[in-house]
């Protein structure tokens, strides 16, 4: 984008917004990293999945992560919800430094602040909907309210599903089981990895109203990763992530700027595939 296509506040013409702090400073930090980094594997095979990354999200904002496959979003999510360990760098959950904590702190911390809708459910498979549902309120021995628990329950469309087991459910159904258990129990911050890859339209849509209404009247968090433009303009803030690292971030995003900020990204991409490509010969040219 060039300087000259924005307004004196920020917003482009098209009515997003870029933002030149990370941190609003205005509002409660629900998360942050510092820096953060992990490296899997050693020697030639060492991959840096997330390098360098310093991002914060605010209390009550429901942010989305965009990025190219293997840009590091899975990573950057785990690390954050204490899922998986950062070689460089912090994070942290409210005041709490998550880097900091005992692995037994951070399954509690997991349990009782966190909810977590993994891109492949993640569900227990020998217990019901309904069990998967109320996991983090058995483990840690307390009573869902009933009334919210029906009213997820409602919204993600399982009412007449609760006493299956994952097998007898669909896909769509079990990414469904799976949201509704990261928000039963009503955790500070929610991480979603592609909460709506599995769904259709409509159970979509019901779902990003719902991650939006967590986050606005209830003032909890949601750090969602999609690949869908539709499903990233549902939030309040878009950043963007290549190879590891944040490239750009918009406010108040709309389709048509998320479509044309990943075009720009891919053309980026290939062009330095390219530059890769005359350093090294290309592997596939013909030559006589
Ligand atoms: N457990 C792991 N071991 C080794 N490499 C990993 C592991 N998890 C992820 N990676 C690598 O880290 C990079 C980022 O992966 P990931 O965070 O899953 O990306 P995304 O979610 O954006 O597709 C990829 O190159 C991936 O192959
Ligand atoms: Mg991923």
């Amino acid at each position: 984008m060039q300087p000259s296509d924005r307004t004196e506040d920020g917003s482009t013409k098209d009515g997003s917004h870029v933002e030149t702090t990370l941190a609003p400073p205005h509002r409660e930090v629900a998360a942050q990293t510092h820096n953060a980094g992990r490296v899997y594997g050693k020697g030639n095979a060492q991959v840096r999945a997330i390098d360098g990354v310093t991002v914060s999200f605010a209390k009550g904002q429901f942010a989305a992560i965009m990025g190219p496959s293997g840009s590091g979003k899975s990573t950057l999510l785990h690390c954050m919800a204490g899922l998986d360990n950062l070689t460089s760098g912090s994070v942290s959950i409210g005041d709490t430094n998550v880097t900091a904590l005992s692995e037994a702190k951070r399954t509690e911390l997991r349990r009782d602040r966190v909810g977590f809708i993994f891109q492949s459910y993640n569900l227990v498979p020998s217990l019901t909907a309904r069990e998967n549902i109320l996991l983090h309120c058995t483990f840690a021995k307390t009573k869902p309210d009933q009334a919210w628990f029906d009213e997820v329950v409602s919204t993600m469309g399982l009412a007449d599903r609760l006493s299956h087991t994952p097998t007898e459910l669909s896909g769509g159904q079990q990414q469904r089981v799976a949201a509704a258990r990261a928000l039963v129990h009503r955790p500070e911050i929610v991480f979603a990895d592609e909460p709506t890859g599995a769904l259709d339209s409509r159970s979509g849509r019901r779902l990003l109203t719902l991650l939006a209404h967590v986050a606005h009247d209830k003032n909890q968090t949601i750090v969602m990763v999609t690949h869908d433009p539709v499903a990233a303009s549902f939030a309040d803030r878009v950043i963007f992530l290549a190879d590891g690292k944040v490239v750009q971030e918009i406010t108040k995003p709309t389709v048509e700027r998320i479509l044309q900020i990943v075009q720009e990204l891919d053309e980026k991409q290939e062009n330095k595939n390219a530059e890769h490509l005359d350093e090294w010969g290309d592997p596939l040219a013909v030559t006589e």
